[in-house]
């Protein structure tokens, strides 16, 4: 029986005893986990730590600039911020398989974090947001041969290769317990609540090949839809929410002239880990004003799906 006050000092406590006057780095991606990890670590040790926050270019709109506004600003942590969005682009030119995708995103996301580790001198520590069920599901892995669907990218090798020690102070938590405590630590609700958001990013959210200027034409259709969601009061009632840009092109008609656009398929699922899922039931009327809105707004689409497949079978993303 133990309240987050009390967890939030504990592992103050606990970190500082474990990293002593050594130097910690911690890779920022935006969610939750990491962010939460970060803000407790610097709570407990200032300015031993320092955050590289590497940016493919795949966020969501204004989430790399929240980012960088939130620890640098409102917070005063350490943040090194790699805008590496051509080295990504150029990478995936060309590239139309996921697991493709995935694994020079993941690979590439691996050297550019070592490049810049190297870069500041190094650190004797590694902070990671790994969670209960993270902990888990790596001991499960070892009990016998599974199908891989999906390779998800994260920094499982780093601290091997880096030759650091992990600090992972949410190894206890779930990740509702997560936002608890992010919220005890005064972090901004757009942050504690947000959506989880996959490693590789828009890539994903984009069968075929991924360009500048279809993830651009992307991020305007997926913020037009959270809009109308969080205006609707509809937010914090989904596990997750976003649009897919689809490589199929079809004919519509504006004002009086003929269009020959890219479909947008918009997905909502709830769900409790990610593992299964149901589809969100919007009230039809409400897609049909999203729908209406991204087509006027969002040059480059001229229609809009809505994916009603529950996981299992379907997957909650598109790749
Ligand atoms: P799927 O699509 O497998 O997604 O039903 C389950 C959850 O995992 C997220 N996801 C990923 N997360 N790297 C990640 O870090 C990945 O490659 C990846 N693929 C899927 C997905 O957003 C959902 O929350």
């Amino acid at each position: 029986d133990w309240t987050m006050a009390e967890f939030r000092q504990t592992k103050i406590a606990e970190i500082r005893k474990q990293v002593g006057d050594g130097r910690v780095i911690c890779g920022l991606s935006g969610g939750v986990d990491s962010s939460v990890t970060a803000v407790l670590v610097h709570e407990a040790i200032g300015d031993q730590l320092t955050c590289v926050f590497v940016d493919h270019g795949l966020m969501r709109q204004g989430e790399a600039e929240q980012v960088v506004s939130l620890f640098r600003e409102h917070y005063g942590i350490k943040l090194v911020h790699v805008n590496a969005e051509d080295r990504f682009l150029a990478g995936l030119k060309g590239v139309t398989d996921p697991e493709t995708k995935r694994k020079f995103i993941g690979k590439t996301f691996i050297e550019i974090f070592e490049e810049e580790a190297k870069k500041i001198g190094g650190a004797d520590f590694l902070a990671q947001g790994t969670l209960y069920p993270d902990v888990i599901e790596s001991v499960s892995f070892l009990g016998g041969p599974s199908v891989t669907i999906k390779s998800h990218h994260n920094v499982g090798g780093l601290p091997e290769r880096m030759n650091m020690k992990l600090v992972e102070p949410l190894r206890e938590l779930f990740k509702d317990e997560v936002r608890d405590l992010g919220r005890e630590l005064g972090m901004p609700d757009i942050f504690v609540d947000r959506h989880p958001f996959p490693g590789p990013g828009l890539a994903i959210r984009i069968p075929g090949e991924v360009t500048k200027e279809r993830c651009d034409i992307l991020r305007k259709a997926d913020a037009v839809y959270l809009e109308e969601i969080r205006n609707a009061g509809l937010y914090n009632a989904i596990w997750q929410a976003f649009a897919v840009l689809l490589p199929v092109r079809t004919v519509g008609v504006m004002g009086d002239g003929r269009t020959y656009d890219s479909v947008c398929a918009l997905r909502a699922v709830t769900s409790t880990d990610g593992m299964t899922a149901e589809i969100y039931p919007f009230q039809p009327e409400f897609l049909a004003n999203v729908a209406t809105r991204i087509v006027n707004e969002v040059r480059g689409i001229n229609r809009v799906t809505y994916d009603f497949t529950s996981k299992p079978p379907g997957t909650i993303e598109w790749e």
